[in-house]
């Protein structure tokens, strides 16, 4: 589905409390926390690979599993990112460090990200 940029920002009021959104130059995009990653360029972006982050050792595992964020597979991954882990990984045990879960509005979120990672 194609997703709406505008309703993507507006809905980015749900991951701000633990992702920002910061330029390569240092532009605030969307100012936030750093519980999570800058999201910045993130679809594109192997797993688990914003320089100087601390990610869980299975989003690490995934990304060198060859996960790389696209458009289609982070609408699952943002509805249960645990679920999504374990599946990728194919290990039961694996776990997620972000606890949140999206249950709609992905698209919009996805095309918000693209936007402004041009
Ligand atoms: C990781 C997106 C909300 C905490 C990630 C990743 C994405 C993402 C794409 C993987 C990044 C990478 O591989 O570099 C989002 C979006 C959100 C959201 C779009 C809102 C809809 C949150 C919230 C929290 C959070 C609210 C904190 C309560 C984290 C953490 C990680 C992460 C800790 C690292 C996970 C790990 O190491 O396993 N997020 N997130 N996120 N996010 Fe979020």
């Amino acid at each position: 589905a194609e997703g709406d940029p505008a309703k993507g920002e507006r809905e980015f009021n749900k991951c701000r409390a633990c992702h920002m959104i910061v330029a390569d130059d240092g532009t605030e995009i969307f100012k936030g926390g750093r519980t999570g990653p800058n999201l910045y360029g993130v679809i594109g972006r192997t797993a688990g690979t914003e320089e100087g982050f601390r990610y869980s050792p299975a989003l690490v595992a995934a990304g060198e599993a060859g996960l790389v964020w696209d458009e289609e597979n982070i609408i699952p991954y943002l509805a249960d990112p645990t679920a999504f882990i374990r599946d990728h990984l194919g290990d039961s045990g694996a776990r997620s460090n972000m606890t949140f879960k999206l249950a709609r509005g992905g698209e919009d979120i996805v095309a918000y990200l693209i936007s402004v990672s041009e």
